[in-house]
């Protein structure tokens, strides 16, 4: 096993914030009435699109989308995705094709493109860690070959502008996740939106479950102690386990390929709705301290020539959910996040690459060699809300004295 395969171990004593905040709070849970009109309102508002259809998971959206649409022949993604919904890609989708991917780890639009057939239905751009992916060219190579877009904006706010028009509302559809690691931070849910209304009719026509119930207590009991009695939790005796270092890939594996040869799409719960609207709601305001946390860190660690920061611009504007740096080799990233851990700083990193996954290693891909460099040289390091900029200083000096 390689040591980029190792997840960092957690601090004993955390000098900054957790990477990973909830938005939600227990009172919230008691505003479910009227909670998933409210919830579709804001989303529509936000993210500028016409129809909202509030869904168990994101995901679910996915598989909604393929039946609704028929869009089961061929897919382009990238193998820097998240396993449990390329899973269900995988049961329902014929062929995926896997582009390379930028420095900022969105899918290679040139590259995309080349991997395009006559027998092409979906390109699925994500916007990962909070950086748009380039729609204003994947929304002509799109249009130009009679292609349908899917934005995946699980990680990304709304209220966000490319050329005078939302984010999520690029694609023909997008889908939303409310989980506590995405911009709503909340307790699971999802969203498929979209502006056509051709889309809409078909993914309603599809059979929906029921939301559930037991999920969502057990999501809302194992999330409070995880995130929001995380300190508490790990201060007790008997929780080294959870701080200790774990084999990510084998984590990451372990979710079975079978899970889904069936699936039921479910709607959400209404106690998720209530966690989500307040997490909508706060997510604009929380997104512009984001940005102002992450320009702060990238002025000081600007000195350092070993260190790729994350950008942003207009075309690509940058929301920074997380805050991913690049280390230039022979800058090993294992034995950097052991050292933060030690001086108190999260770090973590996700998306081991599709190609390399069981179930995964027959979609026919682009040369991975960069998806590999990125996946193996980024970290992931704490530039939430709740970060003050002593804190700040203190993660770019710790940083840069390990370079
Ligand atoms: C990039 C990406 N896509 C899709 C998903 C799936 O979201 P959900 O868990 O709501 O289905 C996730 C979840 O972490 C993700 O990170």
């Amino acid at each position: 096993m390689q040591n980029s395969e190792v997840m960092p171990p957690l601090p004993q004593k955390y000098k900054l914030p957790p990477i990973v905040n909830p938005i939600w709070h227990l009172s919230n849970l008691t505003k479910s009435s009227g909670a998933c009109e409210k919830l579709k309102e804001s989303i529509r508002d936000q993210y500028g699109v016409k129809h909202c259809m509030l869904l168990d998971r994101a995901r679910s959206g996915l598989y909604l989308l393929i039946k609704g649409m028929g869009l089961s022949e061929e897919w382009i993604s990238t193998s820097f995705m998240h396993r449990p919904a390329s899973v269900v890609l995988k049961n329902f989708v014929k062929t995926i094709r896997l582009a390379s991917i930028y420095q900022d780890f969105n899918i290679d639009v040139e590259d995309c493109e080349s991997l395009i057939t006559p027998q092409t239905q979906v390109i699925m751009a994500s916007h990962i860690y909070g950086k748009a992916a380039d729609v204003t060219r994947l929304r002509e190579i799109s249009d130009k070959n009679n292609i349908f877009l899917i934005e995946n904006a699980v990680h990304m706010p709304g209220g966000i502008d490319v050329n005078g028009r939302r984010l999520g509302s690029w694609g023909d559809a997008s889908i939303l996740s409310f989980n506590v690691d995405k911009p709503a931070g909340a307790i699971l849910g999802g969203a498929l939106i979209t502006n056509r209304d051709d889309v809409w009719e078909a993914v309603n026509a599809q059979p929906m479950g029921e939301s559930n119930k037991k999920e969502c207590w057990n999501r809302i009991y194992n999330s409070y102690l995880s995130y929001h009695l995380k300190h508490l939790v790990l201060k007790l005796p008997r929780t080294q386990h959870l701080r200790e270092a774990k084999d990510g890939v084998k984590i990451i594996e372990s979710f079975s390929v079978d899970k889904y040869k069936t699936y039921t799409p479910r709607t959400i719960h209404p106690l998720q709705a209530a966690a989500a609207t307040r997490g909508i709601r706060q997510s604009l305001e929380n997104c512009r301290k984001r940005i102002k946390n992450a320009e702060y860190l990238s002025g000081l660690l600007a000195q350092s020539d070993k260190l790729i920061l994350p950008t942003t611009s207009p075309e690509c504007p940058n929301t920074y959910l997380y805050y991913p740096i690049i280390l230039k080799k022979p800058l090993n990233r294992h034995d950097i996040a052991v050292k933060l851990c030690d001086m108190g700083i999260e770090t973590k990193w996700r998306y081991y690459p599709m190609h390399l996954q069981p179930g995964f290693t027959d979609c026919p891909s682009s040369d991975m060699s960069k998806t590999m460099e990125y996946w193996e040289q980024h970290l992931l390091i704490p530039c939430g809300v709740k970060c003050t900029e002593s804190q700040l200083k203190y993660l770019a000096d710790s940083l840069l004295s390990l370079l």
